[in-house]
């Protein structure tokens, strides 16, 4: 039995395991949605009709026993509440998130950017600065680094390294949480830790967003770093919003998304058991036909309409990726700060791990300082 097929008592869990990108596109060529085994059975679907169905379905697919139970670092807060309690909460949440308090941080993350040497790995700077600057927007950069990058690391690795408990670094990492809480009682709107009051849960909230926030930030700024370089005439400030959709179009950190039926469910022709994962590819459905020319680089295409439920990159409906605004106003502030860019060497081919990556190494030039506007205008000549 081929790998595709599922082994007799692993299903496609092997795959999945190892090369799982290759196992949905051999699956989705037949354009409909497919099954898989995964330890149970697993739906996966493509379309915008389904993404719809599923995104605006929180009563019957659930998220607590959905994939992020099995990652330590995703497995509650507001990600694995579902309803009627997730609403709520994500009102309590929104505010401090939304894209008009978050502009308060911008002036310090600009000056927390270390810009790098004229010639350095995005991948990598992507992966420090990122660190950094959500280290302000949540704690006034108080957050003991070297102990940040340690809790985050394992996330980046293949799996099962994610999956692994690690209580000796999860319990330094909450009395840490609760040293920055005690150190900002009294100090209103500093940060967000400050500025959820005394939301209950509000450690374990910014601890799960945490998780949720670095390695999809750093991974999307890496590829458009890369991709700035390579297509320079869009390093502009409008551009560079443009370039950052269609980076993720291509490339979506999120690549895949799961829930599971409450209950026996139906779509169309399709029935579904209970306790099935139902799961929704941004991967797969941005670089569908939905699209024209769904593999090409094309950021303009964002200045029209785009198709509906067939953009997908912060999720869709009411569980909207919560740090939608804080990665746009990240990689917004990064690339600001790094100017005219050209590419040198590197392999950004995706990689699906916990989030989708690029293998990399990417080298990348900054143009020098004094040639730079001169350089840049060249490039922005049609
Ligand atoms: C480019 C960066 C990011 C990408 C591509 C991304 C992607 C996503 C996606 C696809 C979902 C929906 C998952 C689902 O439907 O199951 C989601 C949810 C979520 N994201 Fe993000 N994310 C990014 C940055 C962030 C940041 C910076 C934060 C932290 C502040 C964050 C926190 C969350 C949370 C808490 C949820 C769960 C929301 C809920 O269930 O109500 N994300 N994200």
């Amino acid at each position: 039995m081929s790998a595709l097929e599922g082994y007799p008592l692993l299903g496609h869990l092997p795959a999945w395991t190892g090369e799982p990108l290759e196992l949905l596109e051999r699956h989705a060529e037949s354009g409909q949605p497919f099954w898989l085994r995964l330890g149970r059975p697993a739906i996966v679907g493509f379309h915008p009709e389904w993404n719809r169905w599923v995104l605006g379905n929180l009563e019957a697919l659930r998220s607590r026993t959905s994939f992020s139970r099995w990652i330590p670092h995703l497995n509650g807060g507001v990600i694995t509440l579902d309803a009627p309690q997730h609403r709520p909460r994500r009102k309590e949440l929104a505010e401090p998130f939304g894209a008009t308090w978050l502009q308060r941080w911008r002036a310090r993350l600009s000056t927390a950017v270390r810009v790098p040497p004229g010639r350095f790995e995005a991948l990598r700077w992507s992966d420090t600065t990122t660190l950094e600057l959500l280290n302000q927007v949540f704690f006034s950069g108080d957050f003991d680094p070297e102990l940040l990058g340690r809790y985050l690391a394992p996330l980046r690795r293949p799996f099962p390294v994610p999956m692994v408990p690690r209580p000796a670094l999860l319990r330094s990492v909450q009395r840490e949480l609760a040293r920055l809480t005690e150190l900002r009682r009294g100090q209103p709107g500093r940060d967000l830790l400050s500025s959820l009051g005394g939301l209950e849960g509000r450690s374990e909230e910014l601890r799960i967003a945490l998780g949720a926030a670095h390695d999809t930030t750093s991974h999307a700024l890496a590829w458009t770093i890369w991709h700035l370089a390579l297509h320079p005439e869009w390093n502009t400030e409008e551009g560079r919003r443009l370039a950052f959709r269609e980076t993720l179009r291509l490339y979506p950190p999120g690549w895949m998304g799961s829930r599971v039926a409450a209950r026996p469910l139906t779509f169309g022709a399709l029935q579904i058991p209970r306790g099935s994962l139902v799961l929704y590819s941004p991967y797969l459905c941005h670089r569908s036909q939905v699209w024209e020319s769904p593999l090409s680089f094309l950021p303009g295409r964002f200045r029209g309409r785009i198709p509906a439920w067939g953009y997908l990159p912060f999720g869709g409906g009411e569980r909207t990726c919560l740090g939608m605004h804080l990665a746009e106003l990240i990689v917004g502030v990064a690339l600001e700060a790094l100017g005219g860019l050209r590419a040198s060497w590197g392999n950004p081919s995706p990689v699906a791990g916990v989030t989708l990556g690029p293998k990399g190494p990417l080298w990348v030039e900054r143009a020098a300082m004094a040639g730079r506007a001169r350089w840049q205008q060249a490039s922005q000549t049609p």
